[in-house]
């Protein structure tokens, strides 16, 4: 800040219109202005404007609050908070009060928030029966960092490299066993080559050699462990929750002894497990096998389903969009035309493919809110959100916000195309893969799968949906269309261009 700022910041301090007054002067004299360094002068408590609650949705009922409106449809209730309230309101839902941070400047200080003011682990208990002790959000954040800070450079080019290719492979595959016509439930069809793709590539062949030998088995029961339930009440021995468990010690078992053979073997493929085998904490000690599966089980869980809707969503909306469509199989032509296979090179060129699964994420976020627990009182503009509140950023309903994105409910990957760019126009416009110190580690790997899915099956098949464009199904954590959502194909009489 300049002598002359500082001058008339000082001057000013006392007074309530401080803080206006402030802006337009960093405005005058050129200094960046954008709300979350607004924010962070009056977090620093530069400011001695009083502190308000924050604003109260209307319409909650005595005792569940919005509940029932919440259950029907998150995204409408809190578009309409938005609507009604602006970018912070406060709303109940049964006993817990929560706070929606929305769009771009909210989230800039949400996802810079300080661990000790909102904090991921707290509200992440319901994961510790699956991931495990010691492991993710049960251990304290600067081990997770450390712990997710092995598996980076198992997600680097040259491994991005070969994933391209067992994420086309197994497509193929997959593509192979549906015939030449036929009819999928897309959901399901996604699930399953996605659990493919991601056992061989975030945990190792093994595993993937196991998927039809009980592996998916387990690996479902685990997620069936995610439920309502199971949020507040993760301990309760429920039938869903004994069997989560009993699947827990399954899949533990079968890593253990993965990991047993390639210590007898000397076998050391390029994979996660092996990154981890090979990984030493700060202080020099291995990991337990434990540890491996629980961090193995927190990569493959935050990866695999998420993907799998995502996936669903991008071939449903590309099926409902055909001049969309038709832009992305001519794109196919251009590049497959001189490379013949799917490569990270030949996927990187597919840019309309790219901007379609983006405007995907924009429309249909598989994570539809993201939550933390305040543990300190927080202070966002003239607002206090008191300890205790859980913190919410939903990328569904700021994704919807008409002043980012322009005619937000159309589906429009070219608003990504120069000189456009809607996406970049704030680093937190889009938020489907989060931000700050816990944003996904994933994404590109995640975009590569799905750009890789989409380009064989699209490359192999002809797709109808013959039912009317499927209404999101908010009862589960990961938000996919409602099921069955069948989609008919046929196989293409071009030749195929992709191999
Ligand atoms: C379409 C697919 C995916 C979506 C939509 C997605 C979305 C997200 C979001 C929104 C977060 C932030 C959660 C929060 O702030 O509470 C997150 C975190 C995470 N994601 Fe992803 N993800 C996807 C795929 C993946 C993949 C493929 C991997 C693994 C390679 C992965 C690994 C993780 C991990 C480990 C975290 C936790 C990071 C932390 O808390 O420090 N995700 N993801």
């Amino acid at each position: 800040m300049s002598r002359e700022v500082r001058r008339v910041v000082g001057t000013l301090h006392a007074t309530g219109a401080f803080f206006d007054a402030a802006v337009c002067l960093l405005r005058r004299v050129g200094v960046e202005h954008r709300s979350h360094s607004v924010a962070t002068l009056r977090s620093a408590q530069l400011l001695p404007r009083l502190a308000k609650a924050v604003p109260e949705l209307v319409g909650g009922w005595p005792l569940i609050g919005h509940l029932p409106d919440f259950l029907r449809d998150p995204v409408s209730m809190l578009s309409r908070g938005w609507r009604e309230k602006g970018e912070l309101f406060r709303f109940r839902l049964g006993p817990r009060e929560f706070v929606l941070f929305t769009g771009p400047e909210a989230h800039d200080f949400y996802f810079r928030a300080p661990e000790d003011q909102l904090n991921a682990k707290a509200v992440y208990q319901f994961t510790v029966p699956i991931f495990g002790r010691g492991v993710a959000y049960d251990a304290s954040p600067e081990l997770m960092d450390e712990q997710l800070g092995f598996l980076f450079p198992a997600l680097r080019e040259a491994a991005m490299i070969r994933f391209a290719r067992i994420m086309s492979e197994e497509t193929r595959w997959f593509a192979d066993a549906l015939g030449e016509e036929g009819e999928v439930d897309l959901p399901v069809a996604m699930n399953e080559l996605t659990v493919r793709i991601a056992s061989r590539c975030l945990i190792g062949q093994e595993v993937r050699d196991q998927v039809d030998a009980g592996f998916a088995e387990a690996y479902h029961d685990l997620q069936k462990g995610i439920n309502t339930l199971g949020f507040f009440l993760p301990r309760l021995p429920t039938t869903a929750h004994r069997s989560r468990d009993r699947a827990r010690r399954r899949v533990a078992d079968l890593f253990s002894r993965i990991m047993s053979e390639r210590r007898r073997s000397g076998a050391c493929p390029d994979d996660f497990m092996q990154a981890l085998m090979h990984a030493r904490y700060k202080d020099g000690r291995a990991l337990s096998d434990d540890e491996i599966t629980g961090i193995l089980l927190t990569v493959l869980f935050a990866g695999q389903h998420t993907s799998a809707v995502l996936a669903t969503w991008t071939g449903l909306e590309l099926v409902r969009a055909p001049s969309y469509l038709a832009r992305v199989r001519d794109e196919m032509q251009d590049v497959y035309r001189e490379e013949g296979a799917v490569t990270l090179a030949s996927l990187k060129r597919q840019v309309a493919l790219e901007h379609a699964v983006r405007e995907c994420e924009r429309l249909h976020p598989p994570l539809i809110m993201l939550i933390r627990k305040v543990l300190k009182p927080v202070r966002y503009g003239d607002h206090i959100v008191p300890a205790g509140t859980l913190a919410m950023v939903s990328p569904a309903v700021s994704h919807r916000l008409p002043h980012v994105f322009a005619d937000p409910e159309r589906f429009s990957p070219e608003r990504f195309d120069p000189p456009a760019c809607e996406d970049k126009q704030h680093q937190y416009a889009l938020i489907g893969f989060g931000g700050g110190k816990h944003v996904c580690m994933g994404k590109h790997f995640a975009y590569l799968q799905l750009k890789a899915i989409w380009t064989v099956l699209l490359d192999r098949f002809d797709l109808y949906l013959d039912t009317v464009f499927p209404a999101p199904n908010y009862g589960s954590w990961v938000t996919g269309p409602e099921t069955p959502c069948r989609l008919r194909y046929r196989r293409r009489s071009q030749a195929s261009l992709v191999q």
